[in-house]
């Protein structure tokens, strides 16, 4: 018989505890950094500091869309609040199962970590956002969950919690606030925007279709991405507070054909049209490219958030 999620996250713990130096035991926050988004990471000093790749972890994920497999990384960040990093995530178009996918949450919880911060790259769906800018999420769309592919589905495991959880106020109001406030005192460091909006999960590996854009910004949502939804479940699951960032790496196409206006199309050159249907089209480059530049602001937010709540 599979052995339950538990004793899985205990194993996980008990090779962690028997390596980790004791300063780094204990972290108060955990955070998980999307693509392009580990340089929270080189904000650990050196020492106490302990780096682990995924593969030499007993039951993480290995990651297959890099060349790198992913660390978890423990120590102060910006030198002052003990945290433990992810940099990397699996995702569940890797061919993941959802459990494995949620795993690191579930060993996050029997180590003691009360908070978590999830960031992600996601697609723009509401027309207002702009490349770059930041999305503090307030809820959240899981069509794949709404269907069956859940992260708790089968027998629940009482340790990490109950049965029927709520997730209407999944997205922690005073989290939300913190990350609101710690925007406000930088505001004159930046032009960049921050707004409030709900992910909709999709599982990947293809972007979405126009029309597919369009059913999710209709359904309500501001941002689209492949990642972050189902972590989140599980850590409302056990009782984690939770906070999930989105940088829009690109603007997701919304309009039926480009400019909304397809009684020109046969009236253009080749070279022209390809050029106009290949606007704001999702390149994996693009998302990547976006991410490094705005990934500083992104990073400097988060770090500031840690800092307020815990460096008093
Ligand atoms: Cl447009 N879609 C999805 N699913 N994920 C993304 C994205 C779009 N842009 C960045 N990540």
């Amino acid at each position: 018989t599979e052995a339950s999620l538990f004793d899985k996250a205990k194993d996980t713990i008990e090779f962690l505890k028997s390596r980790l130096p004791s300063p780094l035991l204990a972290p108060r926050v955990a955070i998980v950094c999307g693509s392009g988004l580990g340089g929270l990471a080189d904000t650990v000093h050196s020492s106490p500091k302990a780096e682990y790749d995924y593969s030499d972890i007993p039951h993480f994920p290995q990651l297959t869309v890099t060349g790198h497999s992913g660390k978890l990384v423990f120590g102060l960040l910006a030198g002052k609040v003990p945290a433990v990093l992810m940099v990397g995530r699996a995702h569940f178009y890797e061919g993941h199962s959802i459990d494995q996918v949620t795993f690191p949450i579930r060993v996050f919880k029997l180590m003691g970590i009360e908070t978590i911060f999830l960031t992600n790259a996601a697609g723009g769906l509401n027309p207002e956002y702009a490349v770059g800018d930041i999305v503090v999420l307030n809820d959240h769309i899981f069509l794949a969950g709404l269907a069956g592919i859940h992260p708790l589905r089968g027998p629940n495991e009482p340790e990490f919690g109950v049965r029927f959880p709520a997730l209407s106020d999944a997205y922690d109001l005073e989290l939300r606030c913190s990350v609101h406030n710690a925007w406000k005192s930088k505001a004159s460091e930046t032009s960049r925007r921050l707004h409030e909006g709900v992910y909709a999960f999709v599982g990947g590996p293809s972007y979405e279709t126009r029309a597919e854009c369009r059913m999710l910004h209709l359904l309500g949502a501001d941002v689209v991405g492949m990642s972050t939804v189902p972590e989140i479940v599980v850590a409302r699951h056990c009782g984690i507070r939770v906070a999930a960032l989105s940088l829009v790496t690109n603007k997701a196409v919304l309009s039926p054909v480009p400019r909304g206006d397809d009684s020109f199309l046969h009236t253009r050159d080749a070279d022209e049209l390809g050029a106009i249907m290949t606007e704001g089209k999702a390149n994996h480059e693009e998302v990547i490219e976006a991410g490094r530049a705005a990934a500083f602001d992104m990073q400097m937010l988060v770090q500031a958030v840690v800092l307020n709540m815990w460096a008093a």
